[in-house]
């Protein structure tokens, strides 16, 4: 359980989008009622190239960066900071992607520091953890994640101004998913975790969020499960239909 007042369903773009597909952002403003406004927070995280131009017709759909740099500014060509990510409208910043780990090697201290960069900058993360399926295979994903969760979180930013994604690699854009028991299984583990180090009582404000492969076919069963507190839609967000209709999960 947790004492935020609204599961969140944050969409991932990745390095997906043109300036015609801002119709689709609009679309799910459009679709986002009355009633799903208050069952469910919606979040779209677009190319940064997109923000600024989403924000006025993104309506009460929320807007995020999928990655930020930890310094506010600087000689740092290619880069975008969190303060820039705000500028442009966004409110929240994924941090910490198993795509980004793997193919920039971001280790969890330098996903621990763009967490804080976010906070600072008035962001909330969405920092990502997840297991490969060789750590699953040999029986060490609490293991691994757990570890990530301790590694990456900003502890110092309010729990409930933090967000936890649980990712298995293996998951994600494969259409494979693990089992509802699995899933709330590892969010258990990653809640004592946040539990230990927010201060008992206190971990219960973080959401966490399930990602990889969610559909609007298995969004009820998988956001069902205990602990899951919304979900991370990567491939499926980028229709406006189909993102609706994972949210669609908690009407
Ligand atoms: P997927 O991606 O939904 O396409 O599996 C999820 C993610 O990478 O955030």
């Amino acid at each position: 359980m947790t004492s935020n007042p609204r599961p969140l369903v944050a969409g991932n773009w990745k390095m997906h989008g043109l300036l015609a597909s801002i119709g689709e952002i609009e679309a799910v403003a459009a679709g986002y009622d009355a009633e799903l406004r208050a069952r469910a927070e919606l979040v779209v995280c677009p190319p940064a190239t997109l923000l600024a131009l989403a924000r006025p017709i993104a309506a009460d759909v929320g807007l995020g960066g999928q990655d930020c740099h930890d310094e506010e500014s600087g000689a740092h060509t290619g880069d975008i900071s969190a303060r820039m990510l705000a500028d442009a409208g966004a409110t929240y910043v994924i941090v910490g992607h198993s795509e980004r780990r793997a193919a920039y090697g971001e280790s969890d201290a330098l996903v621990r520091a763009k967490a804080e960069a976010a906070s600072r900058a008035g962001l909330t993360p969405i920092v990502c953890v997840g297991e490969t399926r060789f750590d699953r295979e040999a029986g060490r994903a609490v293991e691994i994640v757990g570890r990530q969760v301790d590694g990456s979180v900003p502890w110092s930013a309010p729990p409930e101004r933090l967000v936890i994604a649980y990712e298995p690699v293996w998951a994600i854009g494969t259409g494979l998913t693990p089992t509802p028991r699995d899933v709330a299984d590892m969010h258990g583990a990653i809640r004592a975790r946040l539990e230990t180090g927010f201060g008992a009582g206190n971990g219960g404000a973080t959401r966490i969020l399930y990602g990889g492969s969610v559909k609007p076919a298995n969004a009820a069963e998988l956001l069902r499960a205990p602990d899951v507190d919304g979900a991370l839609v990567g491939g499926a967000s980028l229709k406006a239909a189909d993102f609706l209709g994972i949210a669609g999960a908690y009407r």
